[in-house]
Parts: structure tokens; C-alpha cells; sequence
């Protein structure tokens, strides 16, 4: 019988903790990561736990004024607080959790990791309720939320106007992938302060007509159906972020760029809907 660290979504999910590091992406303990398990994959772990008492049910905001209900008695596998991504491969049981749900959808209790102790990760709130949207709109598909630090699309929130057009503009007309892989764009959060009820609200809110959010001055959060497509999501829009702080630092004026007619042409040719009000 395997363990738990040996379930295909768990080895998935310490894959992309490390392609992350490795990218960069994690300073310290930056950045986090959440898989909404499915029911065979939490009958699957529940098998293996047998025997060993769940910790205390415990509040999932601190606050305790976070409700995700549409996600009642479902279970997660999440990084956790103050853990580093770096540690995630080598000592996984220490680093990330299998959380489940109450019915409610107000409470948590950590059924397998976090073995030394803590929480899971500050931005859970953020996290549950950013796949309670994606649950309800897609049924079931998007079940990945990935939030990282990278270090060009941070820099150009201090220069690009927070709007979500503005944004998905400036990030579209640096690659003719972009409208291929973000037809629909990109939202923007404001700054906030991280870690609450307040910027996971917003961010929910946006989650339901994009799949990637920037948080100003401070990251993205990718929402997606498989940790390939989250981590793909991630390191295109940082890739784009790049080429636009690179052409911004050579102090030249962009002489050419990808039109309007492009991006719909784009959206026509590998069936993207390009939103009228980024035109
Ligand atoms: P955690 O260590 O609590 O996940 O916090 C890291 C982070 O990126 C907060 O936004
Ligand atoms: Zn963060």
C-alpha cells in the first residue's frame, strides 16, 4: 500500500513546489499552493489514514469570518504557513497538510502533514474561496490555486496602472502567446494587506471572470485544472512581465506592438473569447 507522499496528486503537487523554487518564484516562505481533492483521492487518502485521530477542528480565517460552503466536507492538500517551498520535496510531512472541510464550511481540520506543528497557509482564506468560485463555474475542473512572488510581474505593478485592462494589455502585446493562453485577461487587486478575509473577498470576486489575479506590489494567484496548466499559467505571465520591464529599461519607445485586430484574430484562430472592453 503507498503512503500518503506517494499519491500521484501529492508527488504532483511537491513537483510544482519545487519547479517554483527552482524558478525562483519563493523567496523564503513566499508564496502558496492548494489542490481541492477529488472524492476518490480523499477516500484514497482517508484509506491510508486509518487509525491516526484528526487534529482539533480549528477556524479557517483566524477571524473566524470565513464561510466557503459550496465546499462543505471537501478535503485539500495545502502548503502551510511560514513553510518554505525549497523544504517541500525533502521533508514533505513537515511542510504541507491534507486538510478537510466541516460541512459548514467555516472550520478546518489537518488529517495527514504539518507533523511539526503550525497551520495552514496564511492566505487559506484566499485559497478556498478563489476554488469555492472556480468549483461552482467550471464544476469541479479547476481544483489548482498557485500564488507566487515573481519578481518582474511585482515590479511592474509600481509602473502600469492598476486596471485590469490596462494590465492585460500590457501583458497581451508583449508575446503572441499571451491572448492564446489568457484569452479572457487578467484582474488586478489593488495593495492590501495580505492574509485576510478583506483581499481574499476581492480576489474571489475576480476569480469569477479570470483565471489569473495580480496582486499589486505583491504577486499573482493562478486558478487551474491541473498543476501544469498553473504553473504554465504563472511563468508565462512573469515571462510577459519580463519582456515588458526588459523593453522598458532599454529607455527606447516601442516601435511597433500587437493590435486590437490582432488580439481578435488571435482569440478567432485558437478559439479564446477576447472580452469587447479590452479592445
Ligand atoms: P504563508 O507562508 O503563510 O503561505 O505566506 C506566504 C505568502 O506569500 C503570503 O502572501
Ligand atoms: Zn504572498
Amino acid at each position: 500500500m503507498k503512503s500518503i507522499p506517494e499519491l500521484p496528486f501529492v508527488r504532483e503537487f511537491i513537483r510544482l513546489c519545487s519547479i517554483g523554487d527552482s524558478l525562483g518564484f519563493h523567496e523564503r516562505n513566499g508564496g502558496n499552493l492548494s489542490y481541492h481533492m477529488t472524492p476518490a483521492e480523499a477516500s484514497a487518502a482517508s484509506a491510508l489514514l486509518k487509525g491516526r485521530p484528526p487534529c482539533p477542528w480549528t477556524d479557517v480565517d483566524p477571524k473566524g469570518d470565513v464561510a466557503v460552503p459550496g465546499l462543505g466536507g471537501e478535503w485539500f492538500l495545502v502548503t502551510g504557513s511560514g513553510k518554505f517551498f525549497r523544504n517541500v520535496a525533502y521533508d514533505a510531512e513537515s511542510s504541507i497538510a491534507i486538510c478537510e472541510l466541516d460541512q459548514a464550511g467555516t472550520h478546518y481540520r489537518v488529517r495527514w502533514g504539518l507533523c511539526d506543528g503550525g497551520r495552514p497557509t496564511s492566505e487559506f482564506s484566499s485559497h478556498l474561496m478563489n476554488l469555492e468560485v472556480k468549483d461552482r463555474l467550471t464544476d469541479g475542473k479547476v481544483r489548482v490555486i498557485y500564488h507566487a512572488h515573481p519578481a518582474h510581474l511585482i515590479a511592474m505593478t509600481y509602473v502600469v496602472p492598476l486596471k485590469d485592462r490596462d494590465f492585460t494589455r500590457a501583458l497581451w502585446n508583449t508575446m503572441t502567446e499571451c491572448p492564446v493562453i489568457f484569452p479572457e485577461g487578467v484582474g488586478v487587486v489593488k495593495w492590501m494587506v495580505p492574509g485576510g478575509r478583506e483581499v481574499a473577498v476581492a480576489t474571489s470576486k475576480l476569480m469569477e471572470r479570470y483565471n489569473n489575479v495580480v496582486w499589486a506590489h505583491h504577486g499573482l494567484f493562478c486558478a487551474a485544472d491541473s498543476f501544469d496548466n498553473a504553473m504554465g499559467q504563472m511563468e508565462t505571465i512573469e515571462k510577459a512581465a519580463k519582456i515588458y520591464m526588459l523593453v522598458l529599461a532599454s529607455g527606447r519607445k516601442p516601435l511597433t506592438g500587437i493590435t486590437s485586430k490582432g488580439f481578435l484574430a488571435i482569440g478567432k484562430m485558437y478559439g479564446g473569447d477576447i472580452p469587447k472592453r479590452f479592445l
